[in-house]
């Protein structure tokens, strides 16, 4: 295996592209070379990394030839359309759309919670819904010591989970308001700004948006549980990023509040954020820019003896999405998994 890596980002110049070029400079990933791709509306542009000025290619028919790891975040349909061509020059892509996500053969990986499942890897790994990597960043913990039985999340989400357009859309929109003039909205389908709606993607027959059913189904094949219950209700509200999760636990047992107190502020990737005195507890705004999910008010359900109710906070652009994805590279880089395994070409994995 070589030391650094040949590493491709595809949808450079989106919210969530922008952070991965971040991350890597900020966490000194082992480049050995970073290719910047995007779509014809970006030809011309450059980004800067390290103190360069990156040209942002447009995305082709060679782009991926030579690569190791391509980090992708340019949507469902991109992505769909270029995974052949990557797994075809071998790299491995990690994947932050919802394109492969429920695909029995591909991971889908949180680092803190099933790194082993990256080991299975036949080309692709997706990275799950923010929403659902940060819920279950803070429940696995609390999983491994007494299983969950049912949850009920409910989530507070931020425009940056619609892109870096729909973060400028709500700032256009709140300017408008305060000089008096009408919102329009283009690109999230309501003007968010001092409003809030229910989660715009698309609604499924079962009344449960496409959103809802992600933090249902991922966390299942994340946890590999299939039997835990588990109902959502996702709400866009007018946050630029970072979202909040308000999460009812439901376990065979009590769990006390103590106790999961104690499990949380020693898990990896979560910080205990709670000062009662002060009514102080997880907000978007100390959220934002962290690397960690904020978690707090963690108190006993009152309608339920074996209940718990807590809430958190986290950054829907880092470890919602390229700190997550930036973290399985690393993972794959560790383990020697880069290269998909002997035992996962054979299936066997
Ligand atoms: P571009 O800026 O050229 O449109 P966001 O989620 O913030 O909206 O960003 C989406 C990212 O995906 C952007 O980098 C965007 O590039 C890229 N993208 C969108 N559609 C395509 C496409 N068809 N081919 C390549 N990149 C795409």
């Amino acid at each position: 295996m070589p030391q650094s890596y040949r590493v491709a980002v595809l949808g450079a110049t989106g919210a969530v592209g922008t952070e991965l070029l971040q991350l890597l400079e900020e966490r000194n990933f082992p480049l050995a070379d970073l290719k910047l791709l995007a779509s014809p509306r970006s030809a011309g542009a450059k980004l800067s990394f390290k103190g360069e000025e990156v040209p942002v290619e447009v995305v082709g028919d060679r782009s991926f030839d030579g690569m190791d790891i391509v980090l992708a975040s340019a949507g469902g349909s991109t992505s769909k359309a270029w995974a052949a061509k990557i797994v075809e020059a071998g790299a491995v892509m990690i994947d932050n759309s919802s394109a492969f996500r429920m695909v029995p053969e591909v991971p889908l990986v949180v680092p803190e919670v099933n790194p082993d499942a990256a080991a299975t890897h036949r080309g692709i790994i997706a990275n799950p819904n923010c929403t659902t990597i940060l819920m279950n960043v803070v429940v696995y913990p609390l999983h491994r010591v007494q299983p969950v039985q049912r949850i009920v999340a409910s989530t507070y989400q931020s425009a940056s989970g619609a892109g870096a357009r729909a973060m400028e859309e709500v700032k256009r929109q709140s300017r408008a308001i305060l000089d008096g003039e009408l919102p329009k909205a283009e690109i999230l389908p309501y003007p968010l700004a001092f409003n809030l709606f229910p989660h715009n993607s698309p609604l499924t027959d079962s009344g449960y948006c496409e959103e809802e059913l992600k933090m249902v189904n991922e966390t299942r094949k994340i946890f590999g549980d299939d039997r835990i219950r588990i109902t959502a209700t996702c709400v866009r509200v007018p946050v630029l990023r970072a979202h909040s999760e308000s999460i009812n636990l439901e376990f065979e047992r009590p769990f006390s509040v103590a106790q999961a107190r104690e499990i949380l502020s020693q898990a990896p990737g979560v910080k205990l954020v709670e000062d009662w005195q002060k009514n102080y507890f997880p907000m978007p705004i100390d959220a934002t820019g962290r690397d960690e999910v904020l978690v707090g008010r963690i108190r006993q359900d009152l309608s339920h003896p074996n209940g718990l109710e807590l809430w958190l906070c986290g950054d829907q652009i880092r470890k919602g999405a390229a700190l997550n994805a930036v973290q399985i590279a690393e993972l794959l880089i560790e383990k020697g998994w880069v290269r998909p395994t002997a035992a996962a070409i054979a299936g066997k994995a």
